[in-house]
């Protein structure tokens, strides 16, 4: 059944990002202010306004749900929430993205729910150097919990590695060789600014995925690759090995004329884009008419029309986008 989501530029939308929570055990430098304030319970919305929500994007012909956060797995419910997506009819793809750091206690759970592929942030295999860009989270309980995603039998997991220039930009190669001996792929994301963050300045910490595949030629052989996972990356075969790595380009090499997806805060606003604001509130939508799925059906279908044809991140100046990451679905 093809999607009715198709926006003014014919793009059809097939891939949902929810954001579950705006919460986090990590204090990442690109992604939030070390000071963070979170909502309040009632601002956001329940497990079962997602699943809602979810079950009404599916039978538009959405077939693809990636949970984010935040933190996802730290939400209470979680694995609830996944096990209800893991089994409702027309999703065919559910995955995840996680920041690794429940995964040693809930991989082979997720796994039973249904998760099909998880993305695993992983910015470095130093421990100072990994303590000083998370803030808060320890390198150790990252690496237990991909041995356990892999004992878990994903069909797929990809590390997603953020480059800052002098902070991590000196180890790529080091983690694609890492990547290669686990025979998991890798992506490599080009900051994008959302959201004012301290400590930390965008523009001097910019290193664009050209200079990554520079470094990475001097001792991987990258064969293009045309394959697609619906995000986007652009993946290179690393030759002679199992893994992929992939180029997650916003500055150097904007994907936007392919884009499939559409964002879930975890206001319950739904995002057309990442790097604009144009949204719709589906949540107050849902709570003045919690039965009504026709006319939340009808707003959704609506809402493709604002899609905005691109982002204009610009790394270089203020972030035009006051909303964090962790809002919308990292
Ligand atoms: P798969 O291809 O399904 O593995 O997922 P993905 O790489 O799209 O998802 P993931 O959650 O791992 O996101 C990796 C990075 O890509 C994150 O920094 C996302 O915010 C970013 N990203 C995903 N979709 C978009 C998008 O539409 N626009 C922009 N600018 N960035 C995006
Ligand atoms: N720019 C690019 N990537 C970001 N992420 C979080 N904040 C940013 C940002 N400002 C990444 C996380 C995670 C992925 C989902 O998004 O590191 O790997
Ligand atoms: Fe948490 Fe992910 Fe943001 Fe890091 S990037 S602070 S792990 S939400």
């Amino acid at each position: 059944k093809p999607t009715q989501l198709i926006d003014r530029f014919g793009r059809a939308v097939t891939y949902l990002r929810i954001s579950i929570t705006d919460r986090c055990d990590f204090r990442c430098v690109y992604c939030m202010a070390e000071d963070m304030t979170f909502l309040p319970r009632q601002q956001i919305l329940s497990l079962e306004e997602i699943y809602t929500l979810a079950k009404a994007f599916t039978e538009l012909g959405v077939t693809k749900i990636r949970i984010t956060g935040g933190e996802p797995l730290i939400r209470k419910g979680a694995l609830t929430l996944l096990q209800q997506l893991g089994s409702m009819s027309g999703l065919h793809e559910l995955v995840l993205t996680t920041n690794g750091s429940q995964l040693e206690t809930m991989a082979v759970a997720l796994r039973q729910a249904g998760v099909k592929r998880l993305n695993i942030s992983l910015d470095t295999l130093d421990a100072d150097k990994f303590k000083a860009i998370t803030r808060t989270g320890d390198l150790h309980q990252v690496l237990r919990g991909i041995t356990a995603a892999q004992a878990a039998g994903f069909e797929r997991i990809k590390l997603n590695a953020v480059i800052l220039k002098n902070r991590n930009h000196q180890e790529v190669v080091e983690l694609v060789q890492f990547a290669v001996d686990l025979g998991i792929d890798i992506s490599f994301i080009e900051e994008m600014p959302l959201g004012v963050v301290d400590q930390h300045n965008r523009s001097e910490a910019y290193y664009s995925s050209d200079m990554i595949q520079a470094d990475l030629a001097e001792k991987f052989s990258l064969l293009a690759s045309t394959e697609k996972t619906g995000g986007p990356s652009q993946y290179f075969k690393v030759a002679g090995t199992q893994s992929r790595v992939g180029f997650i380009s916003p500055h150097s090499n904007n994907f936007c004329s392919t884009c499939n997806r559409v964002r879930l805060t975890v206001e319950g606003r739904l995002l057309l884009c990442l790097g604009n604001e144009h949204s719709v509130d589906l949540k107050n939508l849902l709570r003045a008419k919690p039965n009504d799925t026709v006319a939340l059906k009808q707003a959704i279908v609506d809402a493709m029309r604002i899609k905005p044809e691109k982002h204009e991140f610009n790394i270089h100046e203020q972030p035009v986008i006051l909303r964090y990451m962790n809002m919308t679905g990292g």
